[in-house]
């Protein structure tokens, strides 16, 4: 299957017709690889929310979207800093993680939310369910769910 062409074919507002796609993983190294895939499809702009519980493999999926974007330092969960930056070789990666955050107020407070959907930034957000009242109305919703250890079942919509 080419992922990066089906993806494509996603459109990227809502509605009724909207499809999914799913994809099961087996390990991080293969959700990297998928995320990778998927961020290729990309051109900045793009707000991509990561939905997911407590180490259901947010972070891993955000390693994958910036080895896409040629990042080669090492992408670690921005939870107390909330935001980290890496500029990539076409393309600069925001990477939020709103796990403290209280509300879209706070995050408007911080100035996190300033360059969203801004031209050559793809921002990325864990936990985007804290700072829903802050968020643009079309993004990337990934929702990544634990199956066991090893597994996770991400669905791009
Ligand atoms: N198939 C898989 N895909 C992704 N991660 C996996 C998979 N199997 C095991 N893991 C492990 O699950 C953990 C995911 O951690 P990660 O930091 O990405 O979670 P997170 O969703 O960002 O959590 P948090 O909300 O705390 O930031 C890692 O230790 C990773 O090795
Ligand atoms: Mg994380």
């Amino acid at each position: 299957m080419n992922l990066a062409k089906s993806i494509m074919k996603v459109p990227m507002k809502q509605n009724s017709e909207q499809k999914c796609i799913v994809k099961i993983t087996k390990s991080a190294s293969e959700t990297e690889d998928f995320a990778e895939e998927f961020a290729s499809t990309l051109s900045g702009g793009e707000v991509v929310l990561l939905f997911g519980d407590l180490g259901a493999g947010k972070t891993v999926f955000a390693k994958g979207v910036a080895r896409a974007l040629g990042i080669t330092q090492d992408i670690k969960s921005p939870t107390f800093t909330l935001c980290c930056e890496y500029f990539g070789k076409s393309l600069r990666l925001k990477h939020i993680d709103a796990y403290r955050l209280k509300n879209g107020d706070e995050a408007e407070a911080c100035g996190i939310t300033e360059d969203f959907g801004a031209r050559g930034v793809l921002t990325l957000i864990e936990w985007p369910e804290q700072i829903e009242s802050a968020l643009p109305r079309n993004c990337i919703k990934i929702h990544i769910t634990r199956i066991s250890d090893t597994e996770r079942k991400i669905e791009v919509c």
